[in-house]
């Protein structure tokens, strides 16, 4: 099939190369030159596990290019999915989506031959109401449809989410489009063990949101169960293991840490939270307040387990500072939670010396004021204790690093504020280990 992807960003450059991927002909619409220059050439303007191979395989072919042009994807396309962002507005009262709106009225008018608009944005409930009313008022032909079909990637597996999803949400109301979606992920379908599920469009509107706002639930009552285990002694790993165990919980989003953060959800929990509210739904409201008010109380738990770990104020201190990517896997920084913790440090007075992988040029950009180290090792190099703030596996599970690091940082004290790290080679390193919600464990002990 011939398909379009409007906005080419962390979703959308993921799908058009998925796309390419399961035999589709391509073309990719960003509206920022910059991104667009870097995508035609076969390469992506952000770090994502895998992208850059399929782009690399499906660009040189001709069968997936990208456009700063949306009249060039309404004249070759049959299929339009709108990727664009919907960030949270100004003033935090929900979704600004003027980004949608504003790419389908644009995209309507130019379509000269009937055609499915397909959303994958994350949208408040209603947005497809206001889409469907600009397709009747701007649509110079007949045989314009409209699918809501949002998307559950995460970031760091955003290529092997879009080709093998758990599940396919479609909200639409008509055969045609129903028969249009079921052509375009034929692919995947085939395969046999993915349920596609169909619903009207507010209900797929609605699920998205839900979904989001029971994942940032669950995070954050591992997060309050990790204040209880501070205050207790136990150990909240052993805890959120027990309980996952149960099929009816799970493991998924159970490790305590720095509380949820990016580009999605922070901002749909947000945008959730306001939307209920406005709807009366006093339950849900009630719910998803205290769901933020935990994730943001984590900050303030990071801040007294690095002062405890250090034993003194933060003011003069160096911090050898090991992450700044919202989570492993991504060069995302939007809404990272390591670089809030970070600013914090900063603030209480400590030289924070940031290394990342993936995100150091965007951490540096958004965070100017913080220090930078081109190497894991330069980070820690003479620092007064060190701290993980990003689950990436060269920091947790690489056990050459606290044997180079104990080199270099005499004080010997980790703290690893994601509960991602394999202790052992650090204790045996000679490190004394902090984690939220756990113990600490010294050497030898
Ligand atoms: N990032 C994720 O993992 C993820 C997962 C599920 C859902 N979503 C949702 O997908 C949507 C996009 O998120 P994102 O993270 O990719 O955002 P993003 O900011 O990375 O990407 C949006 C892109 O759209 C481009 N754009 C804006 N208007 C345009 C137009 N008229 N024509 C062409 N391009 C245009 C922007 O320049 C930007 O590159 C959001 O609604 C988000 O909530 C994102």
């Amino acid at each position: 099939m011939r398909v379009s992807v409007i906005g080419c960003g962390h979703l959308g450059a993921s799908h058009a190369a998925a796309m390419a991927e399961l035999g589709h002909e391509v073309v990719g619409v960003e509206i920022d030159p910059d991104k667009c220059a870097i995508l035609a050439t076969g390469a992506s303007w952000f770090y994502e596990a895998g992208m850059d191979d399929l782009l690399a395989k499906h660009v040189p072919t001709g069968r997936l290019r990208f456009t700063t042009s949306l009249a060039e994807a309404a004249a070759f396309a049959d299929v339009h999915f709108l990727a664009v962002g919907t960030p949270l507005r100004a003033d935090g009262q929900g979704y600004d989506v003027s980004q949608v709106l504003g790419a389908a009225e644009q995209l309507v008018p130019l379509l000269t031959r009937p055609a499915t608009i397909i959303g994958k944005s994350t949208v408040t409930v209603g947005t497809v109401a206001r889409l469907q009313q600009i397709i009747t008022e701007r649509a110079g032909v007949e045989g314009i449809e409209l699918v809501w079909n949002p998307e559950f990637l995460r970031e760091g597996h955003a290529v092997a989410d879009s080709l093998f999803p758990d599940r396919i949400l479609v909200g639409l109301s008509s055969p045609t489009a129903l028969a249009t979606v079921e052509q375009v992920y034929a692919p995947i379908m085939a395969r046999g063990d993915i349920e596609m599920v169909v619903t009207d469009p507010a209900t797929a509107e609605v699920a998205k949101s839900a979904a989001n706002a029971f994942l940032a639930t669950k995070i954050s009552y591992i997060n309050a169960m990790a204040q209880v285990c501070d205050l207790t002694g136990a150990n909240i790993d052993d805890v959120a293991h027990v309980m996952g165990i149960d099929k009816r919980i799970g493991h998924g989003g159970m490790r305590a840490g720095l509380g949820y953060g990016g580009g999605c959800l922070p901002k749909d929990v947000a945008a959730f939270a306001h939307a209920v509210t406005l709807l009366g739904a006093t339950d849900a409201t009630g719910l998803l307040d205290a769901v933020q008010a935990v994730n943001r109380s984590r900050m303030d738990t990071a801040v007294q387990l690095v002062t405890r770990a250090v034993g003194r104020p933060l003011a003069g201190l160096t911090i050898g500072y090991l992450g700044a990517a919202f989570k492993a896997g991504t060069s995302d920084v939007r809404d990272s939670p390591a670089l809030r913790l970070a600013d914090r440090l900063h603030d209480l007075g400590a030289t924070v010396r940031v290394h990342d992988p993936e995100s150091l040029d965007n951490a540096r950009h958004s965070h100017p004021h913080l220090a930078f180290a081109p190497t894991a090792l330069d980070a820690v190099s003479g620092a007064d204790l060190v701290v993980i703030a990003t689950e990436w596996g060269q920091y947790t599970r690489d056990p050459k690093l606290p044997v180079a690091a104990a080199d270099r940082t005499p004080a010997r004290t980790v703290v690893d504020v994601r509960n991602a790290l394999d202790a052992e080679p650090w204790l045996a390193a000679g490190w004394t280990v902090h984690q939220m919600g756990r113990p600490t464990r010294s050497p030898g002990a």
